[in-house]
């Protein structure tokens, strides 16, 4: 196997794939950084045709989706017949391009998105999605399970970065909340640790109905067994706003919300649950 970057994830990549008993090549922009590796049975490769000719399958984790054109650009035409997953962070968009770009160049190309951070890789903890042709994750799947579970999501090549995408949006919304929920706290002089246990709490207790909320979505029903309408959380809601204004904290995290719960009740859904905001997302129906 070759892997190309040897950032924080590739090097975490290469060293699963290293210990799955599997031979590495390794290539990195800047060198010096595959000394531990080398020194763990690595092979360091001294340019990019060097590494990709080392190996069938060539695992790209590079910076982002410019810095893998840039990378293998040069040496598209030593790909064909060989397999390269993207390990890049990307848009559906860009998937689809290197997959048509892949095509065009005569190897395959499986579009990963990585749901796990560098300690986590080569654990139970670790899933990687992938999308492209399944022929060719179906031949590599074994190597790659060295990664975590892996996880084909479709054949369309943008698949796996919109299910990334979708999974790491998640991510950040909770961030946002837990960010502005240490600040509000702070800004009362309460140390985070000591608030922590209780945010803890709270989260564990409100989170995690994504089956029901899913139901909801896929019904295009928000009326169903509703326990907090949408009118009633927006009146509080203003409550959230008022308050951070008064600890002298942003609500910048918080307003997005409020103008679409504001718009969704002006458009007579207050009965509703809140999960009817979505109607307002999909702009392009
Ligand atoms: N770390 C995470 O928690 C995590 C989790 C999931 C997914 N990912 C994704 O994995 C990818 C790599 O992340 P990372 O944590 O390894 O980042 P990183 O530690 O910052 O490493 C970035 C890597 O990209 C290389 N690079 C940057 N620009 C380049 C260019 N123009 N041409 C060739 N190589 C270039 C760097 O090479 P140099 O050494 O020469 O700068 C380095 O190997 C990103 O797309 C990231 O979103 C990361």
């Amino acid at each position: 196997m070759t892997v190309l970057g040897l950032g924080a994830m590739g090097s975490a990549l290469a060293g699963a794939l290293l210990a799955a008993g599997r031979p590495v090549t390794v290539w990195n922009r800047t060198p010096g950084r595959a000394d531990a590796l080398v020194a763990a049975g690595v092979t360091e490769a001294g340019s990019v045709a060097e590494a990709v000719g080392a190996s069938p399958l060539v695992v790209a984790c590079l910076w982002d989706h410019r810095s893998v054109h840039e990378t293998l650009d040069p040496v598209a035409d030593a790909l064909a017949g060989r397999t390269v997953v993207n390990l890049t962070n990307g848009t559906p968009g860009q998937g689809r391009e290197l997959g048509a770009w892949a095509h065009e160049h005569g190897f395959a190309l499986l579009d990963g998105g990585i749901m796990a951070v560098p300690p986590m890789i080569g654990t139970p903890a670790a899933f990687v999605l992938y999308s492209g042709p399944e022929e060719a994750f179906d031949v590599h799947r074994a190597a790659l399970d060295a990664f975590g579970e892996s996880r084909f999501v479709g054949t369309d090549h943008g698949m796996a970065a919109l299910y990334d995408i979708a999974l790491l949006s998640a991510m950040y919304g909770s961030i946002m909340g837990e960010l502005h929920a240490f600040a509000m706290v702070r800004s009362a002089g309460v140390p985070a640790v000591e608030f922590a246990p209780l945010l803890q709490r709270w989260t564990t207790a409100v989170g995690g109905f994504h089956e029901r909320t899913a139901e909801l979505v896929d019904a295009r029903d928000y009326t169903r067994d509703v326990v907090s309408n949408l009118g009633m959380q927006a009146a509080a809601y203003h409550n959230l706003i008022d308050a951070a204004h008064e600890q002298g904290v942003s609500p910048e995290l918080l307003a997005p919300l409020h103008a679409l719960m504001l718009r969704r009740t002006a458009e007579g859904h207050g009965h509703e649950d809140t999960v009817g905001l979505i109607e307002l997302l999909l702009t392009r129906r």
